[in-house]
């Protein structure tokens, strides 16, 4: 599948509000790519289809995840949209596994992430349609050095998810991935 046809498969999938965030995902994962020497197509791509099937049916998700086998860490009901859309585009749609990774994880991250993943993690918190304090600040680092940018970016919204009123529980794998990144444990990706 290329980025043309997995817009058009985003397109019979989702709302216009959604299709919105998802062409603004598109977009600043597009430039993040550029910026690192990151494959621009593939990022678009995982872009795509990021989103694609957060409009489906809880049920039927946790059905498919259950079919093709999903760990339990995958299978928490804010997350089958990702891991089964990874599972999908790795099995059924030709993508690559870089691609399909960076899809499940966008939502938490994980140890290891590659570099189309941190993108994708990037695009998605930052895109043009998101609005909440210091997002300029976050995507202006994101765009000078996307290794600070993507710290800085995984600590806003780990604070924030536990500042809220209804405190969400913080996913192991992004502790574990904040921690990483605090020790320096992903490349550092300067732009001149
Ligand atoms: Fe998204």
């Amino acid at each position: 599948m290329d980025q043309t046809a997995a817009r058009q498969w985003a397109e019979l999938r989702l709302s216009p509000h959604r299709l919105a965030h998802v062409a603004g995902v598109a977009a600043m994962a597009d430039e993040l790519a550029w910026r690192v020497g990151e494959d621009t197509a593939n990022c678009r791509l995982a872009a795509w289809l990021h989103d694609a099937l957060k409009e489906e049916d809880g049920p039927a998700l946790a059905a498919e995840a259950s079919r093709r086998g999903l760990a339990d860490e995958l299978r928490l009901p804010f997350l089958l949209h990702a891991s089964v859309m990874g599972a999908r585009a790795l099995a059924d749609l030709g993508v690559s596994a870089a691609v399909a990774e960076a899809i499940t994880y966008h939502p938490i991250g994980r140890p290891g992430l590659g570099q189309i993943g941190q993108i994708l993690y990037l695009a998605d918190k930052l895109e043009p349609g998101r609005q909440y304090d210091g997002v300029e600040a976050l995507r202006e680092l994101a765009r000078q050095d996307l290794a600070s940018g993507l710290r800085a970016t995984v600590q806003a919204i780990r604070d924030f998810q536990s500042r809220r009123l209804d405190p969400q529980p913080i996913h192991p794998l992004t502790e574990q991935w904040l921690s990483e990144l605090k020790r320096g444990g992903q490349r550092s990706h300067k732009m001149s």
